[in-house]
């Protein structure tokens, strides 16, 4: 990055907001959290959602956020503030940015715990822990890390100090030049276990399963899933996108960009799913055994394979280092937030808002084992953050970016941002406008309804 006469820095090139971007949105969200998603929500019936909501909702939503953040050149807060005040609407609409960095710091809370679990299976596969032992026995030693506190915690700490030195010490650069490298990487790794796969008998059973949408299968709980998914995934509805869209260059096409970026993430996403669901099935795994999925797939096959003590190591590393790169950008709005609004330097106000996310962790950990009989609305702490931020924080912020852009912002701004006219403005109108913003809403109303103990089906067929 380096800083220009309008004195807010600017990323060094087109590839530098590239690699931030996908930093941002490649992560724990396409690994860990994708799989396990596709594990609870019927397989295939979720994959197709979640696709249609990547394209109709996540798309246009990145491309919003993006824009504001070019057009605001602060932190999403200002920025929303700003733009709103460019285009003669109320300030209250920063409201929607800060509903988002309260998300960010939630969601941090608990990442943190699953990227210690990321560095602590690094050292497991690397001592062989996993090395000629039964998927069972795989299984009880993710139970058993589960089931002590102590080590949770250490591990937790580890990333979070790791995330807190590198957004203190803006070492962020530098971490730009390593992912040139990492992130590709992490690609060519997936693809490898993905050959692997091939070649096992579960394989069919996986494509199957991903990519044969039961469409009787898809009800409202598996909307909202995939909708708060696509959300988690490209990093929408925290500011994130707002913060990186204010470092971005007058010259760069957000359209091209923003292409780049899902594509991208979605994948790393499917190549994830290729590589896990085949061990599933192979090893007649429970696919919706939740959160620990890759935790007890992948050793599962790092165990049996040639070289797999290696692969292993680097695949967990290669996660961790993807994992990092989110984290960074969860807590960057954070302490911007709390450098521009107290007194605080950086390295302090990192150092807060890290010790803050740290000690909410620290919660969520115990909800796998002290604490699990503790329970917030029938979740416990961990699913409750999890949930709250998914499933309504994010949807309800990007669906006030979205409301904000494609209603209150002036036309004229939409064909300078976007280099757009004619046909394809009237396409942009009709999806920022109606598609995306109903929806959110839709899938809202029928969650709603749905609590309420009626099914979206069930009334449509009702008035059909
Ligand atoms: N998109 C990241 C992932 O998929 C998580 C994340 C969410 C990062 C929101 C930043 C902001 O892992």
């Amino acid at each position: 990055m380096s800083t220009n006469k309008h004195s807010h820095a600017q990323w060094g090139s087109r590839l530098g907001f590239i690699l931030a971007a996908v930093g941002s949105a490649v992560g724990l969200g396409n690994i860990w959290r994708f799989p396990y998603m596709v594990g609870q929500n019927g397989g295939g019936a979720f994959v197709f959602t979640y696709l249609i909501c990547i394209a109709v909702i996540g798309f246009p939503i990145l491309i919003a956020e993006l824009m504001v953040g070019r057009r605001g050149q602060s932190n999403p807060i200002t920025a929303m503030a700003r733009v709103a005040e460019q285009n003669n609407r109320s300030t209250a609409w920063a409201s929607v940015g800060f509903m988002g960095v309260l998300a960010a710091f939630l969601i941090l809370s608990f990442y943190s715990v699953i990227g210690g679990w990321s560095i602590n299976y690094i050292a497991k596969v690397g001592m062989g822990e996993f090395t000629g032992i039964s998927a069972d026995a795989v299984g009880n030693v993710f139970t058993g890390m589960l089931g002590d506190a102590k080590e949770l915690l250490k591990w937790h700490t580890v990333f979070m100090l790791f995330t807190i030195v590198i957004v203190a010490f803006g070492v962020t650069s530098g971490l730009e030049r390593a992912s040139k490298l990492l992130m590709p990487l992490l690609g060519v790794c997936l693809v490898a276990m993905v050959g692997y796969g091939m070649f096992s008998s579960g394989f069919s059973a996986a494509l199957d399963y991903l990519f044969s949408p039961r469409f009787g299968d898809i009800n409202a709980e598996v909307i909202l899933s995939a909708l708060g998914h696509a959300f988690f995934t490209l990093s929408l509805g925290m500011g994130v996108m707002i913060s990186y869209g204010s470092y971005l260059g007058r010259e760069i096409n957000l359209l091209r960009t923003a292409s780049i970026v899902v594509v991208m993430d979605t994948g790393i996403a499917l190549l994830a799913g290729l590589a896990i669901f085949p061990i599933v099935f192979a090893n007649q795994l429970d696919p919706s055994q939740g959160p620990g999925l890759i935790f007890i797939t992948l050793p599962v096959a790092f165990g049996k394979m040639g070289g797999g003590v290696i692969i292993g190591v680097i695949f967990f590393a290669l996660l961790t280092f993807a994992a990092l790169t989110s984290a960074m950008s969860l807590l960057e709005p954070v302490v911007e937030l709390l450098e521009e609004k107290t007194p605080l330097n950086r390295a302090f106000s990192t150092i807060v808002s890290g010790a803050v996310t740290w000690i909410l962790g620290i919660a969520a950990l115990l909800s796998f084992n002290e604490w699990s009989s503790f329970k917030i609305l029938g979740f416990n702490i961990f699913d409750f953050l999890d949930t709250l931020t998914g499933k309504f924080m994010l949807p309800l912020a990007g669906l006030g970016v979205i409301i904000f852009v494609g209603w209150f912002v002036h036309r004229k701004i939409i064909r300078e941002e976007l280099h757009i006219s004619g046909t394809s403005e009237l396409v942009w109108h009709i999806v920022a406008r109606f598609v995306a913003p109903i929806g959110v809403i839709i899938v809202f109303a029928s969650q709603i309804l749905d609590l309420l103990g009626y099914k979206l089906a069930d009334l449509l067929a009702y008035f059909g």
